[in-house]
């Protein structure tokens, strides 16, 4: 098989975003297959190898689907060597600093920042939409007070389609998904917080009008009939900044998942409930959790970071330290820098003083100088340093993936939305090859051995 690169432009390109930039030749035994190159905005390139198959009989093999585009997205660029992110091409940086998580979950749906108006009228959305059926807090009883929240979110979610059966159509217009996005934005962090109430035993606290998104959030998780919440400016502006970072992140695992869900017209609800089981996951969002959990066992065992260190490097991947490693960011993970930061300054401002990151810092400072890390370009990830201010806020050690989810969902809506308005999607479906048993003729049970 021989593959060449024939530069040129091409003709039959219509699309606005992309440009095609010459062709990939395939030689497979003397046939050749002509693959288009998409060149994007930033000048990522891909050949189109969509005739594959159906020329040739061959299909590609691509495990983890490290070097697979799934689609064309115009929703977030990220650059793995660079270390850099940017929402609708704002850089993260920007968005942390200047502003909320109402606003950057505008402009990932929308692909435009909104004026006041816009912005007005999405945040009364939120207050509108913001309780959850009545009938639905009979779920949080069939559920045992030790139920992991991310069991109770996902099939929160997904039972939303139940309570909200008038939204779910196989052709959603414009102002139903719209319904739908605002409504997950908003009750989700409403259920969040009942599941949170329920696990302690307390009362419901329910959604206020006059607080804002974030502080709403809070208050419904932290006060009680007996026990005012006060709220504080400086959590506040560290959760905005968790959740403004984790708001999207284009193809990864949950958010791939929501859209091969979603593209077989499963209804929005379902999708993004499929992406919040992906998401729970340790090597995905569960790995916030995982790293408090791995440096409270660093801590009881003594402290002794370079222990664990070399635990990860001698025992060939099935030790990892959680937080390090990224699949797309080979010099450092652009949020992780962000959050330690933040970590940093809300710790200082309520004068808290947390072992765990004097643990995490040496751990970070351990591991990259260490030839093992750098050899294979291991930074510390968004979930490194998050737990520590999730710990700050009082937010449970189950409940940071949760956290983790609440940011996502303007990510998964966009994404979902993207998909589904694309007259170009397809269902998903993969191929594989069989490496199971040739034909084989049935056997009567009298006759097996
Ligand atoms: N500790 C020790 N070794 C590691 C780690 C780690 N955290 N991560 C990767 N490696 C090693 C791995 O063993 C392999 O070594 P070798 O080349 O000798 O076989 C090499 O680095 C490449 O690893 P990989 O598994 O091929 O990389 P991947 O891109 O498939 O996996 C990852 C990425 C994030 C799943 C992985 O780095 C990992 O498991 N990290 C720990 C879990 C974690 O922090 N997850 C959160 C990811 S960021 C937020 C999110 O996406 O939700």
């Amino acid at each position: 098989m021989l593959f060449h690169f024939v530069q040129g432009q091409d003709d039959n390109n219509n699309s606005q975003d992309t440009f095609m930039a010459g062709k990939v030749q395939i030689n497979i035994d003397g046939k050749i297959l002509e693959c288009p190159i998409i060149v994007g905005t930033e000048g990522d390139k891909a050949f189109d190898i969509a005739k594959l198959r159906a020329q040739t009989g061959f299909i590609t093999m691509d495990p983890g689907f490290g070097n697979t585009g799934s689609c064309k997205s115009a929703i977030t660029y990220l650059d793995g060597e660079k270390g850099f992110l940017r929402y609708r091409g704002i850089p993260i940086e920007q968005l942390a600093e200047k502003s909320t998580f109402i606003e950057t979950s505008y402009l990932l749906i929308y692909g435009k920042l909104p004026n006041q108006k816009e912005l007005d009228a999405f945040s009364e959305a939120f207050n509108e939409h913001s309780t959850i059926h009545e009938d639905m807090k009979n779920l949080f009883d069939a559920y045992p007070s030790s139920a992991h929240p991310m069991a109770s979110l996902s099939a929160m979610v997904c039972s939303m389609s139940a309570y909200y059966p008038e939204l779910i159509k196989e052709n959603p217009t414009k102002e139903e998904i719209d319904r739908i996005a605002v409504q997950l934005l908003s009750k989700v962090r409403t259920i969040c917080a009942f599941s949170h109430k329920k696990s302690i035993g307390e009362a419901f606290v329910y959604p206020r009008h006059d607080l804002r998104y974030v502080p709403n959030f809070l208050n419904m998780m932290f006060s009680s009939p007996t026990k005012p919440y006060k709220i504080v400016d400086e959590v506040v502006r560290a959760m905005q900044v968790l959740l403004i970072l984790h708001a999207d992140h284009e193809q990864n695992c949950s958010t791939s998942t929501v859209r091969l869900v979603g593209s077989s017209h499963a209804n929005l609800y379902a999708s993004i409930s499929a992406g919040i089981c992906a998401l729970w996951g340790p090597l995905h969002g569960g790995a916030n959790q995982a790293v408090i959990e791995m440096l409270e066992d660093i801590q009881k065992d003594g402290g002794d970071v370079k222990k664990y260190i070399a635990k990860a490097k001698d025992e060939n991947g099935r030790y990892r330290l959680m937080g390090f490693g990224h699949r797309v960011y080979k010099n450092f993970d652009p949020r992780a820098k962000i959050i330690k930061q933040c970590a940093d300054e809300l710790l200082n401002k309520l004068g808290i003083h947390d072992p765990l990151l004097d643990l995490a810092k040496r751990m970070e400072e351990a591991a990259l100088k260490d030839e093992y890390f750098i050899t294979r370009k291991l930074y510390p990830n968004v979930d490194f340093y998050s737990g520590i201010i999730y710990r700050t806020i009082g937010i449970p050690l189950n409940m940071f993936p949760v956290m983790f989810a609440i940011g996502r969902m303007p990510g998964w809506i966009a994404h979902w939305k993207e998909m589904i308005e694309d007259p170009t999607t397809k269902i998903g479906r993969p191929f594989q090859i069989y490496i199971g048993a040739p034909k084989t003729d049935y056997v009567p049970i009298e006759k097996r051995t």
